[in-house]
Protein backbone atom coordinates (compact mmCIF):
# COMPACT_ATOMS: atom_id res chain seq x y z
CA UNK A 1 0.00 0.00 0.00
CA UNK A 2 1.10 3.26 -0.99
CA UNK A 3 0.30 6.33 1.08
CA UNK A 4 1.80 9.96 0.20
CA UNK A 5 2.14 12.05 3.41
CA UNK A 6 2.12 16.11 2.66
CA UNK A 7 2.10 18.95 4.86
CA UNK A 8 0.85 22.35 2.81
CA UNK A 9 0.21 26.07 3.99
CA UNK A 10 1.65 27.73 7.08
CA UNK A 11 3.66 25.40 9.34
CA UNK A 12 3.04 25.38 12.88
CA UNK A 13 4.07 23.14 15.87
CA UNK A 14 2.71 19.36 16.21
CA UNK A 15 3.25 18.82 12.27
CA UNK A 16 6.15 16.64 12.88
CA UNK A 17 4.12 14.53 16.07
CA UNK A 18 1.06 14.47 13.89
CA UNK A 19 2.69 12.96 10.81
CA UNK A 20 4.95 10.23 13.14
CA UNK A 21 1.38 8.95 14.62
CA UNK A 22 0.03 8.47 11.17
CA UNK A 23 3.42 6.55 10.10
CA UNK A 24 3.57 4.76 13.47
CA UNK A 25 0.08 3.73 13.58
CA UNK A 26 -0.23 2.09 9.92
CA UNK A 27 3.48 0.63 9.96
CA UNK A 28 2.40 -1.94 12.98
CA UNK A 29 -0.51 -3.10 10.59
CA UNK A 30 -0.14 -2.89 7.01
CA UNK A 31 1.94 -5.70 5.14
CA UNK A 32 3.89 -4.04 2.61
CA UNK A 33 3.40 -0.35 3.61
CA UNK A 34 5.55 2.37 1.46
CA UNK A 35 5.23 5.72 2.73
CA UNK A 36 6.06 8.75 0.52
CA UNK A 37 6.57 12.08 1.81
CA UNK A 38 6.00 14.36 -0.66
CA UNK A 39 8.44 17.65 -0.49
CA UNK A 40 6.45 21.03 0.71
CA UNK A 41 2.93 20.66 0.10
CA UNK A 42 1.25 20.75 -2.89
CA UNK A 43 4.25 22.02 -4.59
CA UNK A 44 5.80 18.88 -4.68
CA UNK A 45 2.48 17.09 -5.74
CA UNK A 46 2.87 19.40 -8.45
CA UNK A 47 5.96 18.81 -9.56
CA UNK A 48 6.05 15.26 -9.08
CA UNK A 49 8.65 15.77 -5.92
CA UNK A 50 8.63 12.69 -2.97
CA UNK A 51 10.71 10.33 -1.77
CA UNK A 52 10.02 7.01 0.38
CA UNK A 53 10.57 7.14 3.67
CA UNK A 54 11.83 4.39 6.29
CA UNK A 55 10.04 4.08 9.67
CA UNK A 56 12.77 5.37 11.56
CA UNK A 57 12.88 9.00 9.69
CA UNK A 58 9.43 8.97 11.86
CA UNK A 59 11.40 8.47 15.43
CA UNK A 60 12.51 11.34 17.64
CA UNK A 61 10.40 13.38 15.80
CA UNK A 62 7.59 13.86 18.42
CA UNK A 63 9.09 17.48 19.75
CA UNK A 64 10.62 19.29 16.92
CA UNK A 65 8.66 21.89 15.59
CA UNK A 66 8.19 22.45 11.89
CA UNK A 67 7.84 19.67 9.50
CA UNK A 68 10.12 17.23 7.92
CA UNK A 69 8.58 17.55 5.40
CA UNK A 70 8.72 21.25 4.26
CA UNK A 71 5.65 23.18 3.35
CA UNK A 72 4.93 25.94 0.77
CA UNK A 73 1.29 28.57 0.18
CA UNK A 74 -0.23 27.17 -2.80
CA UNK A 75 -3.57 29.50 -3.09
CA UNK A 76 -6.68 27.44 -3.43
CA UNK A 77 -7.52 30.64 -6.05
CA UNK A 78 -4.78 29.38 -8.20
CA UNK A 79 -5.28 26.06 -8.51
CA UNK A 80 -7.43 25.86 -11.98
CA UNK A 81 -5.19 28.27 -13.40
CA UNK A 82 -3.59 26.39 -16.45
CA UNK A 83 0.47 26.47 -17.51
CA UNK A 84 1.99 25.95 -20.83
CA UNK A 85 1.06 22.74 -21.15
CA UNK A 86 -2.38 23.80 -20.66
CA UNK A 87 -2.97 21.62 -17.73
CA UNK A 88 -4.32 22.91 -14.54
CA UNK A 89 -2.27 22.61 -11.10
CA UNK A 90 -5.24 20.47 -9.25
CA UNK A 91 -5.47 18.09 -12.89
CA UNK A 92 -1.69 17.91 -12.05
CA UNK A 93 -1.71 16.23 -8.84
CA UNK A 94 -4.76 14.14 -9.77
CA UNK A 95 -2.26 12.54 -12.35
CA UNK A 96 0.88 12.91 -10.35
CA UNK A 97 -1.17 10.69 -7.92
CA UNK A 98 -2.53 8.26 -10.29
CA UNK A 99 0.48 7.41 -12.13
CA UNK A 100 2.56 6.57 -8.85
CA UNK A 101 0.04 4.81 -8.00
CA UNK A 102 -0.70 5.76 -4.41
CA UNK A 103 -3.23 4.46 -2.46
CA UNK A 104 -4.41 7.39 -1.00
CA UNK A 105 -2.98 10.60 0.67
CA UNK A 106 -2.46 11.86 4.20
CA UNK A 107 -2.89 15.90 4.15
CA UNK A 108 -1.85 18.02 7.00
CA UNK A 109 -3.27 21.64 6.52
CA UNK A 110 -5.68 24.42 7.56
CA UNK A 111 -8.31 26.28 5.91
CA UNK A 112 -6.87 26.79 2.29
CA UNK A 113 -5.45 23.12 2.62
CA UNK A 114 -8.57 21.88 3.32
CA UNK A 115 -10.93 23.41 0.00
CA UNK A 116 -7.76 21.83 -2.35
CA UNK A 117 -7.99 18.61 -0.57
CA UNK A 118 -12.03 18.64 -1.07
CA UNK A 119 -11.82 19.18 -4.76
CA UNK A 120 -8.78 16.43 -4.91
CA UNK A 121 -11.50 14.37 -3.43
CA UNK A 122 -14.11 15.22 -5.92
CA UNK A 123 -11.63 14.22 -8.29
CA UNK A 124 -11.15 11.18 -7.05
CA UNK A 125 -8.03 11.07 -5.20
CA UNK A 126 -8.43 9.39 -2.01
CA UNK A 127 -7.58 11.77 0.87
CA UNK A 128 -7.63 12.01 4.50
CA UNK A 129 -6.79 15.17 6.29
CA UNK A 130 -6.04 16.40 9.49
CA UNK A 131 -5.96 19.95 11.19
CA UNK A 132 -3.56 22.44 11.82
CA UNK A 133 -3.11 26.09 11.94
CA UNK A 134 -1.73 28.26 14.91
CA UNK A 135 -5.61 30.47 13.79
CA UNK A 136 -7.95 27.68 15.39
CA UNK A 137 -10.08 29.09 12.57
CA UNK A 138 -11.25 26.00 11.08
CA UNK A 139 -14.73 24.58 10.98
CA UNK A 140 -15.71 21.09 12.03
CA UNK A 141 -13.16 20.73 14.46
CA UNK A 142 -13.43 21.75 18.13
CA UNK A 143 -9.68 23.06 17.98
CA UNK A 144 -6.71 22.60 15.46
CA UNK A 145 -3.58 21.61 16.61
CA UNK A 146 -0.67 24.05 16.80
CA UNK A 147 -3.08 26.55 18.80
CA UNK A 148 -2.11 25.40 22.10
CA UNK A 149 1.02 25.74 21.43
CA UNK A 150 0.81 29.54 19.94
CA UNK A 151 -1.22 30.38 22.60
CA UNK A 152 1.47 29.11 25.15
CA UNK A 153 3.89 31.30 23.33
CA UNK A 154 1.94 34.21 23.12
CA UNK A 155 0.92 34.49 26.43
CA UNK A 156 4.65 34.27 27.58
CA UNK A 157 5.47 37.03 25.55
CA UNK A 158 2.23 38.42 27.73
CA UNK A 159 3.60 37.47 30.61
CA UNK A 160 7.40 39.03 29.46
CA UNK A 161 5.96 42.35 28.99
CA UNK A 162 3.81 42.99 32.01
CA UNK A 163 7.18 43.29 34.42
CA UNK A 164 8.90 45.67 32.29
CA UNK A 165 5.52 47.70 31.14
CA UNK A 166 4.62 47.78 35.41
CA UNK A 167 8.82 48.65 36.01
CA UNK A 168 8.22 51.86 33.26
CA UNK A 169 4.92 52.55 33.82
CA UNK A 170 4.13 51.98 30.31
CA UNK A 171 1.30 50.95 28.04
CA UNK A 172 1.93 48.09 25.83
CA UNK A 173 0.48 46.70 22.44
CA UNK A 174 0.72 42.70 21.74
CA UNK A 175 0.35 42.23 18.25
CA UNK A 176 -0.74 38.62 18.17
CA UNK A 177 -1.24 36.39 14.66
CA UNK A 178 -4.11 35.26 13.42
CA UNK A 179 -5.35 36.13 10.23
CA UNK A 180 -8.92 36.99 9.94
CA UNK A 181 -10.07 35.40 13.49
CA UNK A 182 -9.23 36.47 17.30
CA UNK A 183 -9.01 32.92 18.77
CA UNK A 184 -5.37 33.41 19.95
CA UNK A 185 -5.47 36.62 21.17
CA UNK A 186 -8.53 36.03 23.00
CA UNK A 187 -6.98 33.20 24.64
CA UNK A 188 -3.72 34.54 25.18
CA UNK A 189 -4.94 37.86 26.48
CA UNK A 190 -7.63 35.79 29.02
CA UNK A 191 -4.03 33.80 30.24
CA UNK A 192 -2.26 36.77 30.39
CA UNK A 193 -4.33 38.84 32.14
CA UNK A 194 -4.57 41.76 29.24
CA UNK A 195 -6.34 44.55 30.10
CA UNK A 196 -7.66 45.12 27.04
CA UNK A 197 -8.39 42.57 23.97
CA UNK A 198 -9.31 43.61 20.58
CA UNK A 199 -10.35 41.11 17.96
CA UNK A 200 -11.23 41.02 15.02
CA UNK A 201 -14.86 40.19 15.09
CA UNK A 202 -15.66 42.96 17.27
CA UNK A 203 -14.64 46.50 15.73
CA UNK A 204 -13.12 48.37 18.75
CA UNK A 205 -13.81 51.69 20.08
CA UNK A 206 -10.11 53.92 20.77
CA UNK A 207 -12.50 55.99 23.31
CA UNK A 208 -12.76 52.59 25.28
CA UNK A 209 -9.21 51.59 25.08
CA UNK A 210 -8.13 55.38 26.32
CA UNK A 211 -11.17 54.80 29.65
CA UNK A 212 -9.39 51.86 30.41
CA UNK A 213 -6.16 53.12 30.78
CA UNK A 214 -7.40 56.16 32.39
CA UNK A 215 -9.03 54.07 34.99
CA UNK A 216 -6.31 52.12 35.53
CA UNK A 217 -3.92 54.77 35.77
CA UNK A 218 -6.92 56.31 38.21
CA UNK A 219 -6.36 53.37 40.20
CA UNK A 220 -2.83 53.55 40.71
CA UNK A 221 -2.43 50.91 37.95
CA UNK A 222 0.06 53.10 35.63
CA UNK A 223 0.74 50.26 33.20
CA UNK A 224 -1.94 48.74 30.73
CA UNK A 225 -1.56 45.88 28.33
CA UNK A 226 -3.45 45.63 24.89
CA UNK A 227 -3.62 42.61 23.18
CA UNK A 228 -4.68 43.30 19.98
CA UNK A 229 -5.33 40.58 16.74
CA UNK A 230 -3.24 41.40 13.76
CA UNK A 231 -6.72 41.09 11.80
CA UNK A 232 -8.54 43.80 14.26
CA UNK A 233 -9.95 47.33 12.83
CA UNK A 234 -11.48 50.31 14.25
CA UNK A 235 -14.98 50.64 14.06
CA UNK A 236 -13.97 53.55 11.82
CA UNK A 237 -11.56 51.48 9.72
CA UNK A 238 -14.53 48.29 9.80
CA UNK A 239 -16.57 51.05 8.11
CA UNK A 240 -14.22 51.15 4.52
CA UNK A 241 -15.65 48.30 2.59
CA UNK A 242 -12.90 45.39 2.15
CA UNK A 243 -11.55 46.55 -1.04
CA UNK A 244 -10.97 49.99 -0.47
CA UNK A 245 -9.19 49.39 3.11
CA UNK A 246 -5.42 49.75 2.21
CA UNK A 247 -3.25 48.78 5.29
CA UNK A 248 -0.15 47.58 3.02
CA UNK A 249 2.51 49.05 5.40
CA UNK A 250 1.03 48.65 8.41
CA UNK A 251 -0.08 46.48 10.78
CA UNK A 252 -3.17 46.49 13.45
CA UNK A 253 -0.85 47.10 16.35
CA UNK A 254 1.05 50.15 14.47
CA UNK A 255 -2.00 51.79 13.51
CA UNK A 256 -3.25 51.66 17.20
CA UNK A 257 0.15 52.63 18.40
CA UNK A 258 -0.04 55.78 16.41
CA UNK A 259 -3.59 56.43 17.92
CA UNK A 260 -2.74 56.08 21.14
CA UNK A 261 0.79 58.09 21.03
CA UNK A 262 -1.04 61.06 19.68
CA UNK A 263 -3.90 60.58 22.34
CA UNK A 264 -1.57 59.55 25.33
CA UNK A 265 1.26 61.65 28.14
CA UNK A 266 2.17 57.91 28.50
CA UNK A 267 5.30 56.04 27.17
CA UNK A 268 3.20 53.72 24.64
CA UNK A 269 5.43 50.56 22.79
CA UNK A 270 4.61 47.98 20.69
CA UNK A 271 5.51 44.55 20.00
CA UNK A 272 5.38 41.84 17.85
CA UNK A 273 6.11 38.59 18.23
CA UNK A 274 5.10 37.32 14.49
CA UNK A 275 6.44 33.66 13.59
CA UNK A 276 7.81 33.27 17.23
CA UNK A 277 4.50 32.17 18.24
CA UNK A 278 4.37 29.79 15.38
CA UNK A 279 7.68 28.38 15.84
CA UNK A 280 9.59 25.80 18.37
CA UNK A 281 8.37 22.89 19.97
CA UNK A 282 4.68 21.76 20.38
CA UNK A 283 3.44 21.87 23.80
CA UNK A 284 2.70 18.86 25.54
CA UNK A 285 -1.47 18.87 25.22
CA UNK A 286 -0.33 19.36 21.03
CA UNK A 287 1.64 16.22 21.29
CA UNK A 288 -0.91 14.03 22.73
CA UNK A 289 -3.81 15.66 20.20
CA UNK A 290 -1.67 15.00 17.24
CA UNK A 291 -0.46 11.66 18.06
CA UNK A 292 -4.66 10.88 18.80
CA UNK A 293 -5.29 12.45 15.50
CA UNK A 294 -2.64 10.82 13.26
CA UNK A 295 -3.53 7.19 14.64
CA UNK A 296 -7.03 8.40 14.04
CA UNK A 297 -5.79 9.08 10.31
CA UNK A 298 -4.37 5.87 10.35
CA UNK A 299 -7.47 4.25 11.32
CA UNK A 300 -9.43 5.81 8.38
CA UNK A 301 -7.19 4.38 5.79
CA UNK A 302 -6.98 1.29 7.04
CA UNK A 303 -10.94 1.08 6.88
CA UNK A 304 -10.75 2.63 3.19
CA UNK A 305 -13.16 5.72 4.58
CA UNK A 306 -11.75 8.37 2.57
CA UNK A 307 -12.74 12.27 2.40
CA UNK A 308 -12.55 12.88 5.66
CA UNK A 309 -11.23 15.07 8.23
CA UNK A 310 -9.95 13.88 11.80
CA UNK A 311 -11.41 16.36 14.24
CA UNK A 312 -12.11 16.76 17.89
CA UNK A 313 -15.42 16.86 19.32
CA UNK A 314 -15.83 17.53 22.57
CA UNK A 315 -13.14 14.86 23.84
CA UNK A 316 -13.38 12.50 20.91
CA UNK A 317 -11.21 11.75 17.65
CA UNK A 318 -14.00 12.04 14.81
CA UNK A 319 -14.13 11.91 10.56
CA UNK A 320 -15.88 15.04 9.41
CA UNK A 321 -16.79 14.57 5.22
CA UNK A 322 -14.76 17.28 3.67
CA UNK A 323 -17.51 18.71 2.19
CA UNK A 324 -18.88 19.79 5.92
CA UNK A 325 -15.09 21.55 6.32
CA UNK A 326 -13.81 23.10 3.27
CA UNK A 327 -14.48 26.91 2.51
CA UNK A 328 -16.09 27.42 6.03
CA UNK A 329 -14.22 29.84 8.45
CA UNK A 330 -14.50 29.42 12.11
CA UNK A 331 -14.50 32.48 14.07
CA UNK A 332 -15.33 33.51 17.64
CA UNK A 333 -18.87 33.32 18.44
CA UNK A 334 -20.46 36.46 19.59
CA UNK A 335 -21.46 34.24 22.52
CA UNK A 336 -18.49 32.67 23.46
O1 LIG B 1 -2.18 30.89 9.27
C1 LIG B 1 -1.12 31.00 10.15
C2 LIG B 1 -0.48 32.37 10.08
O2 LIG B 1 0.62 32.39 10.96
C3 LIG B 1 -1.43 33.52 10.36
O3 LIG B 1 -1.65 33.71 11.73
C4 LIG B 1 -0.69 34.66 9.70
O4 LIG B 1 -1.60 35.66 9.31
C5 LIG B 1 -0.08 34.00 8.49
O5 LIG B 1 -0.02 32.61 8.77
C6 LIG B 1 1.29 34.47 8.13
O6 LIG B 1 1.65 33.86 6.93
P1 LIG B 1 3.13 33.71 6.38
O7 LIG B 1 3.88 32.80 7.29
O8 LIG B 1 2.95 33.12 5.02
O9 LIG B 1 3.70 35.09 6.39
Amino acid sequence: MKIGLLTSGGDCQGLNAALRGVAKTLYGIVPKLELYGIQDGYKGLIEGIWRKMELHEFSGILHEGGTILGTSRQPYKNMRDTDDSSMDKLTKMTNNYKKEGFHALVILGGGGTHKTAHALSQNGVNVVTLPNTIDNDLYGTDRTFGFDSAIFKATGVLDAVHSTAASHGRVFIVELMGNKVGWITLYAGVAGGADVILLPEIPYNVESVLRVIERRNNSGKNFSIIAIAEGALSKEEALVPKKERKYESSTSGSRLLKELQSRLEQDVKLVIPGHYQRGGDPTPTDRVFCSRLGAKAGELILQGKFGHMVALEGTRIVAVPLEKVAGKPKSIPPDN
